[in-house]
């Protein structure tokens, strides 16, 4: 196996293997190991310590950084990576004064996504689908999490999930999937939501629970899309199949989906644009973790998720991007971190620990993701000669990554 040491000015974010998600105040702490070394064998961290300590003689390789810093891999816990085509019509549209909800109410929006990839083969919808993960790869992005829910059909749903399964197969980031099939009620089910959501539950799901090709159940519970009622209709029938709840709640309205989310014991509950105390107090002393989408936000122009107060209230939050061609057509980690420090008030440690170990858990991977940890995976993130970590949101929009390393291979 090959040895490969690494000299770094700081390594971020180490950790004891025990620790899985951090909470609260813990989320200001970002353990660091200054003038270090880190050993990788094969895909794996073997060991990490201080320069003087280490013993390079039967290394295969030695990279010195001494001017860099090393991080874990971003862990982007909510992506909709799989998408056809893009609606930068749309995006005019909203310059020009249409709101978002404006726009898909007159069959834009998901629909049109779902229009276009209803006509797209499949062969095509994986070439443009893996090029955004490679791009994302190479933005440091080590696990990222894709939802199917353009498809709207049981055929087109499927195509989703296969290529999220090819995605799997074919490259070394850790990839999720969720299925998304209760995202907007199609336009043949116009006036019949209910009519739809049962097609979900008695037909659509049973078949993603045979194929196995999900890893988690997902539903867009908002006005004008899915009530709490079917989205608790969808959980509970995705039960059976082994499916845990990963939600879309409060974008733009509060409705009641945190409640329901916990009750149904979900993993997380994202977007939360729009949080009254109640939904706030709900999550408290839950598995359920809160996911901040800041890309989306900053895109839509809508209110940010109040990640300072989710956070002074104890609990631990996620962030991640939303990567979809409506909401946030971008899937880079680097950029998320930076709005989440400018627009939601975090600090850098705060962020760094929302994007890495608390993405990991929120997509089920901590054990394996978002630290440097002996036995983890080495999934690094190499920076180029910064002043301090601080620095990477401080300088946004500029690429201070250096090198990525997933699974002990550079992709970049
Ligand atoms: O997370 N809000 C629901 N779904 C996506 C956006 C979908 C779209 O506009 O295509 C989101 O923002
Ligand atoms: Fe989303």
């Amino acid at each position: 196996m090959k040895r490969l040491f690494i000299n770094i000015k700081e390594l971020l974010q180490v950790r004891e293997a025990n620790i899985l998600k951090v909470s609260g105040k813990d989320m200001k702490v970002l353990p660091s190991l200054k003038n270090a070394f880190l050993l990788v064998e094969g895909d794996t961290i073997a060991a990490y310590g201080t320069m003087g300590s280490a013993d390079t003689k039967n290394a295969d390789e030695v990279i010195d950084a001494t001017g860099k810093t090393i991080l874990p891999t971003w862990c982007d816990s909510h992506t909709h990576l799989v998408y056809a085509g893009n609606r930068e019509q749309e995006f005019v549209d909203r310059i020009n004064g249409l709101t978002y909800e404006e726009i898909a109410n007159k069959g834009g929006g998901i629909l049109n996504s779902a229009k276009t990839l209803q006509q797209t083969l499949e062969e095509e919808l994986y070439e443009q689908s893996r090029k955004r993960l490679e791009n994302v790869m190479k933005l440091g992005t080590g696990a990222i999490e894709i939802k199917s829910g353009y498809g709207l059909t049981a055929e087109a749903e499927i195509k989703m999930l296969n290529i999220i399964k090819k995605l799997k197969e074919n490259y070394p980031a850790t990839i999720k999937s969720t299925f998304l099939g209760a995202h907007a009620v199609p336009e043949n089910y116009k006036n019949n939501k209910d009519g739809y959501v049962q097609k979900v539950i008695d037909e659509i799901l049973p078949e993603v629970g045979k194929s196995k090709l999900a890893d988690y159940i997902d539903v867009f519970c908002e006005k004008g899309y899915f009530s709490v009622a079917d989205m608790e209709a969808i959980l509970e029938a995705a039960k059976t199949h082994g499916l845990t709840p990963k939600v879309h709640v409060n974008q733009f309205n509060a409705i009641g989906g945190i409640q329901a989310a916990v009750k149904h014991r979900a993993l997380t509950v994202d977007h939360l644009e729009v949080m009254p105390d109640e939904d706030i107090e709900a999550l408290k002393n839950t598995g359920t973790m809160p996911v901040g989408l800041p890309l989306c936000s900053y895109f839509l122009s809508i209110p940010y998720a109040p990640g300072r107060k989710l956070i002074e209230a104890g609990l631990p939050f996620v962030l991640a991007t939303d990567y979809n061609p409506g909401s946030s057509p971008s899937g880079n980690m680097n950029q998320v971190v930076a709005a989440a420090c400018i627009k939601m008030k975090l600090t850098p440690a705060e962020a760094i620990n929302a994007a890495t170990i608390n993405g990991a858990h929120a997509m089920g991977v901590s054990r394996t993701h978002g630290s440097i940890t002996k036995g983890k995976k080495a999934n690094i993130i190499l920076t180029k000669e910064i002043p301090s970590y601080g620095f990477l949101p401080y300088d946004f929009g500029n690429n201070n990554i250096d090198k990525v390393m997933i699974n002990g291979e550079f992709v970049s």
